[in-house]
């Protein structure tokens, strides 16, 4: 079953049907060199045929690990950062009860984040707040090496073995790394953490269908097995060398309306469940396009709040921009609106009718706004907010991202401008063999 439904209806008045018709042409060729291994960074294509190769063994090793993270634990933290932390953190936002820390009884430990800043404060309340809790942690690192994860993985052990003592925080840790390279695979080795493996050829970004998602979505209670079905299905689906495939369309459209000077995509929810997708969006969308000085910049809004706040730009501000509306069809709840028989707010309209009628003439009303203020808007539709259907929707960006990096001409698997920070941070931080570096950056600031 189609779990993404591509309507462009409202980019009709942007792109005719003639340029969209080449532009379709060209997006699935770039399909066929991505499917066919024949493109750039093919060697980091293991995604693709990912979720259909992953075995029920699989999943009922990271359940039965998942379900010993569980064991008398409030509170798991993940540590991990970019493509080692935002898959996880997407999809358990949007599986989860809005208010999940405040529910005076959960089924599942709590799972927070960690490492995927490094700000003082943020790891301090960390601290302060397990101090009183028992915690496991699922630190994921696929080179083993990154910093802020590295610094915030010191802090939990550290932590783990005051508290718990060297064997005792052995049994609360479990690695996800690299099967044989990198600091965190030879701690692991070294202390005996039970690991999981992070495929070579699956680039950080790629990777929440390996166990960098899986596990910590497990540990969160949700069902990983039927979120993968999602993706299988998806992978079928936007294998087809056919005009209908969704990614193929979203891949042309956007291409379509960057090559007519639209060069930002500004990503729309108007549930903030979904606030986490678009980070995650970001970062796919955003490291593997945005090289050789070419790209759609990934912008993101949550809608109707940020109507308050970025609308104005939006309706008038400068037109360089085309908006992407993922909408959900139904929602888990029903909430009708009270009457009142004051009526001071003159709202009395709305009595009976339920909130999410409201939601949706909202976001109706603002795609026909947006479309007269010069916005073109591609609207993604699926049908709820479910494992099965986010495990298709993250697989159907994955991969009208690696379509759209080939139909731009980059390659979309690598980040080689990621470096430039690190190699400025380590020097200002006098890092061994950075001397020379960093008296000559201290100069300019
Ligand atoms: O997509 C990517 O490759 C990056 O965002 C990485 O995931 C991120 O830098 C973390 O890297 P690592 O998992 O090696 O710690």
């Amino acid at each position: 079953m189609n779990t993404v439904a591509v309507n462009l209806k409202s980019t009709s008045l942007f792109v005719s049907g003639e340029e969209f018709a080449a532009w379709q042409e060209k997006s699935l060729k770039a399909l066929s060199e991505l499917e066919s291994r024949g493109g750039k960074g093919n060697d980091f294509l293991g995604w693709i045929n990912l979720p259909s190769s992953i075995k029920p063994a699989d999943i009922a090793a990271l359940k039965a690990t998942a379900a010993k993270l569980s064991k008398g634990i409030d509170i798991v933290v993940v540590i991990g950062i970019g493509g080692s932390y935002l898959g996880a953190k997407a999809v358990i936002d949007a599986l989860s009860h809005s208010f999940t820390a405040l529910l005076p009884k959960r089924d599942h430990p709590l799972v927070v984040f960690a490492g995927q800043n490094i700000s003082e404060d943020y790891h301090a309340e960390l601290f302060e707040v397990l101090r009183d809790k028992s915690a496991a942690c699922i630190v994921i690192s696929k080179s083993g090496t990154t910093t802020e994860p590295a610094i915030a993985f010191r802090l939990i052990r550290q932590h783990f073995e005051e508290k718990y003592g060297r064997t005792g925080a052995k049994d609360r840790i479990v690695a996800v790394t690299d099967a044989a390279r990198g600091a965190l695979h030879a701690l692991a080795m070294q202390e005996g953490y039970q690991t999981f493996v992070i495929p070579d050829d699956v680039g950080g970004r790629f990777s929440v269908l390996t166990p960098v998602g899986l596990l910590p979505i497990a540990v969160a209670g949700f069902d990983i097995e039927t979120f993968v079905k999602g993706a299988v299905d998806m992978e079928q689906i936007t294998a087809k060398n056919d005009i209908a495939n969704p990614a193929v369309q979203y891949a042309a459209v956007r291409n379509a309306l960057y090559s007519k000077g639209k060069k930002i995509e500004v990503l729309v929810n108007y549930n903030p469940k979904l606030h986490f997708i678009t980070e995650w969006w970001k970062q796919l969308y955003g490291e593997s396009e945005g090289k050789e000085n070419k790209g759609i910049f990934p912008a993101g809004v949550d809608f109707t709040s940020d109507l308050h706040s970025m609308g104005q730009y939006l309706q008038e501000g400068e037109r360089s921009l085309f908006e992407t509306v993922l909408s959900v069809k139904n929602e888990k709840h029903t909430m009708t609106i009270p009457n009142d028989p004051q009526n001071l707010d003159q709202l009395n309209f709305l009595s009976g009718k339920r909130i999410g009628e409201c939601n949706k003439m909202a976001e109706l009303g603002t795609l026909l706004a947006h479309v007269d203020g010069g916005v073109p808007n591609i609207h993604l539709e699926i049908p709820s907010i479910d494992e099965y259907n986010l495990g298709g929707l993250l697989y159907f960006f994955e991969k009208a991202c690696g379509i759209s990096g080939y139909m731009l001409g980059v390659n979309p698997f690598d980040q080689p401008g990621v470096e430039a920070y690190k190699k400025n941070m380590f020097a200002l931080l006098n890092k061994p063999g950075f001397e020379k570096q960093g008296d000559e950056l201290r100069k300019r600031l």
